[in-house]
């Protein structure tokens, strides 16, 4: 039999028997998340089945898995109690650490993304990120897909969308397997402005979502981009405090209707155009004047800003009406992350603008970053002469628990 028929079957299972809604609250189980991922996706106008069975199969054997796990943690647990352990789960020797800047890669994901930013992708399981933080220090963490997140289809809507809504529900499943212990943003299907504001919603309403990652650039569109405003102003208007996480990307020019690679040199987009990436798109945001007109977002800044504060005085002294405003809001609803290797000396590039020590916060870019530089980043931390004991303690925890506040895992 074909792949597409067994598929097809497989599929015409799970469409009959659609009947629940899937909530945040709901215990999904293994033998139904499967029904409640696809109805609600259709209630949504999404058309999983858009995807690759290939991909789409293993997804959803990933998801369901995962899910099998969480019911097999409950059932361990309610033997426990019910032999007399009435202690409750035993807390493991750590620290409070909050990592803020750290990966999930599904093998499905990395599948189809082999390289990322000109570098092989690395290999993550569930279990080998638990371990990493266990050994680390790191008590909770906030996990993302890191680039090209949903953007694996240039100009096909349809995939996109899907991709999107499939990577939420994965990364949710993991939460759920670790419920107390990790968190996520949710990945949303821009250029498609009004479905990335359906994803959205769904992913902070519905699957817990503490915000979103968003892109340097989605198919060569910056975040200033005057079609993305709509995103901004709605995700502005969910109510409360809303997260934009906002991760580098390789560079990218159109040309008709292809996306160009727009690395000019012959070194890996990752290795440092994802720091100017950052810095182009900080710039759009705060020439476009997005950050300065929907006040409920907070935007947490990989690597300290990468080449921003560079170029922060020579962005803003040519457009005195916003330099003040702009650093205010860099100052208060900017958070900057530490991964990689930025406190040996990059982190006081950003502190010359007078951005308080209460905004930052601690990331490792695991897996991307090499062992030996996630490792050293938080030693360079500890190390740093910049800071005093309480500050760094800070950097780990308190930043991180301020801006997330109800939000942390
Ligand atoms: C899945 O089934 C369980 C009972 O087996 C039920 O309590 C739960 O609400 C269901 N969840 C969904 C999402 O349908
Ligand atoms: C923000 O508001 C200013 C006016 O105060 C306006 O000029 C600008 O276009 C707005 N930008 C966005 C992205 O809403």
């Amino acid at each position: 039999m074909k792949t597409s028929t067994i598929f097809s079957i497989f599929a015409s299972v799970f469409l009959s028997s659609i009947s629940v809604v899937y909530a945040a609250e709901d215990v999904a189980t293994a033998s139904n998340v499967t029904d409640a991922i696809i109805s609600n996706a259709e209630a949504d106008g999404i058309d999983l089945f858009a995807l690759d069975p290939a991909i789409l199969n293993s997804a959803l054997s990933e998801i369901s898995s995962v899910y099998g796990q969480v019911e097999e943690t409950a059932t361990t647990e309610r033997r426990r109690r019910s032999l007399g352990h009435l202690m409750g789960r035993q807390t493991p020797d750590r620290t409070d650490i909050i990592d803020v800047h750290t990966h999930a890669v599904p093998d499905w994901y990395k599948q189809m993304v082999p390289t990322t930013g000109g570098n092989p992708t690395p290999t993550w399981t569930i279990a080998d990120h638990v371990t990493f933080m266990n050994n680390q220090g790191i008590n909770k963490a906030i996990i993302a897909i890191s680039a090209p997140g949903a953007s694996v289809y240039p100009g096909q809507k349809g995939l996109t969308v899907a991709l999107a809504r499939f990577l939420n529900e994965q990364v949710a499943a993991y939460c759920r397997l670790h419920s107390g212990r990790l968190g996520f943003y949710a990945v949303v299907p821009l250029p498609y402005t009004q479905e990335a504001i359906a994803e959205a919603k769904y992913a902070i309403q519905n699957l817990g979502a503490v915000g979103v990652v968003l892109l340097s650039n989605h198919e060569s569109y910056y975040l200033g981009h005057p079609s993305f405003k709509p995103f901004f102003q709605a995700l502005n208007g969910l109510g409360g405090r809303q997260i934009v996480y906002v991760h580098p990307n390789t560079p990218y020019v159109k040309s008709g209707n292809n996306l160009i690679e727009a690395n000019p040199t012959t070194y890996p987009t990752g290795n440092i155009e994802f720091y100017f990436e950052t810095a182009r798109t900080l710039m759009d945001l705060t020439l476009t004047q997005t950050i300065h007109n929907f006040t409920n977002i907070h935007y947490v800044i990989p690597h300290v800003g990468g080449a921003f504060p560079a170029a922060i005085d020579r962005i803003l002294k040519s457009v005195p009406a916003i330099y003040d405003s702009s650093l205010q809001i860099y100052s208060t609803r900017f958070w900057w992350d530490s991964a990689g290797p930025t406190y040996y000396h990059q982190v006081a590039g950003l502190l010359g603008y007078g951005i308080p020590k209460s905004q930052l916060l601690f990331g490792t870019d695991f897996p991307y970053a090499p062992i030996f530089t996630q490792a050293g980043s938080l030693a360079a931390v500890k190390a740093s002469t910049l800071f005093t004991a309480a500050e760094k303690t800070a950097i780990f925890k308190n930043n991180a628990a301020n801006l997330f506040g109800s939000k942390l895992p």
